[in-house]
């Protein structure tokens, strides 16, 4: 906004000892910078290698959202940059609605190159007309609620920060052992944690309840059923855990670990490890058991809507490839595809789950026993 209003400001400063020079500088900056639509930007990428894909917005808004393989250079960084984008391809530049990627085409077009062009309405309307997969982070007027996830690559985790942009009021779902990213997300957007919540008790790496509630004094929640030794809000089926004036409501998925939740809200399940992308997470890492887990399909997880997004703990079997804006399946999806939700019966499903997994972590029974300590 700043940039805007000092535009004009700027040129009638100039226009008062040259004003012939002003009026041109208004004419070349007013000249419409040339569009691609987010159709056309479809077409494109469906149909070839497509243009290079320009991302011009901050740190901030990048963890949000994103086009997949693009490149990164933030706006007040192109000037200087301008040399790394190759003059051969065209260029299609995107921010979030619009604005900046004008600006930033002008300044790419001043040398010659292949043509380059502004992403018509920004990420938002390439998410709303073409691909929704593409996370909103400003959605619709009136929806108060954003969702930012955090892959870990280390360990193939999502931790999730989700906030009422209204009440600034946040909570943290399942946050890793490094707690600075969600804590500069939060205060990046004035918001203010005010719980963390474990699905479960990870076998597969040390959580990061203890370091985020020591910082910010945020509350704990864990199942009742937990065995967690340190002070924490015992959450049960039906448990609304409010943030802000939103709220997730807990629901108990025991079978991965007895004290599995799945949290939701709206079209939205925070599935945990009870249902990742194309697979489950296994039973046999502590106090897991097949057929806890075969009645929580049954009875909680497949009885959510198909159009219900699922957001797991886990990239799934993607752990390892480059990481797509944003890791989301649905349950539509995963009742057609999932192979472990294409067994017909708990006997099929038993053998399932206790034949053919990986062999078990060394340190794991170290690991629950910390996180359940601390
Ligand atoms: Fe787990």
């Amino acid at each position: 906004m700043t940039g805007t209003r000092s535009s004009p400001a700027g040129a009638r400063r100039s226009g008062g000892s040259h004003p012939v020079r002003a009026v041109k500088s208004r004419v070349r900056l007013l000249r419409p910078a040339p569009l691609t639509t987010p159709e056309e930007l479809r077409r494109l990428l469906d149909s070839g290698p497509g243009p290079v894909l320009l991302d011009v917005r901050t740190p901030a808004e990048r963890v949000l959202a994103r086009l997949p393989d693009d490149r990164w250079i933030p706006l007040e960084e192109l000037p200087s940059r301008i040399g790394e984008l190759p003059r051969s391809r065209p260029v299609v530049v995107y921010d979030h609605l619009g604005s900046r990627a004008t600006r930033a085409v002008e300044l790419l077009r001043a040398g010659p190159r292949a043509p380059v062009t502004a992403l018509e309405g920004g990420l938002d309307a390439y998410s709303r007309r073409v691909d929704p997969t593409i996370p909103r982070y400003r959605p619709d007027p009136g929806d108060p609620q954003v969702l930012v996830q955090f892959p870990r690559p280390g360990t193939g985790c999502l931790s999730y920060l989700i906030a009422d942009r209204d009440s600034g009021g946040a909570l943290m779902i399942d946050p890793g052992l490094h707690v600075t990213p969600y804590r500069r997300m939060a205060r990046t957007h004035g918001w203010t944690i005010r719980g963390i919540i474990e699905t479960h008790t990870h076998a597969d790496h040390l959580a990061g309840h203890a370091e985020l509630h020591a910082k910010t004094g945020a509350p704990i929640g864990v199942s009742h059923r937990s065995p967690a030794q340190y002070p924490h809000r015992a959450l049960s089926e039906g448990d609304a855990v409010e943030f802000g004036r939103l709220e997730l409501v807990v629901a108990e998925t025991p079978g991965h670990t007895r004290d599995h939740l799945m949290l939701q809200i709206g079209d939205q399940a925070f599935t945990g490890d009870t249902l990742l992308p194309g697979a489950c997470g296994r039973t046999d890492l502590g106090d897991g058991s097949p057929d806890l887990l075969w009645e929580s399909f049954e009875t909680k997880v497949l009885t959510l809507p198909d159009s219900v997004e699922v957001l797991p703990a886990h990239y799934g079997p993607r752990q390892g490839l480059p990481p797509p804006c944003r890791f989301s399946t649905t349950i539509g999806v995963e009742r057609a595809t999932n192979e472990a939700l294409q067994l017909r019966s708990l006997v099929e499903f038993r053998r399932y789950m206790t034949e053919g997994w990986p062999a078990k972590p060394k340190d794991f029974d170290t690991i629950v026993r910390t996180n359940l300590a601390r």
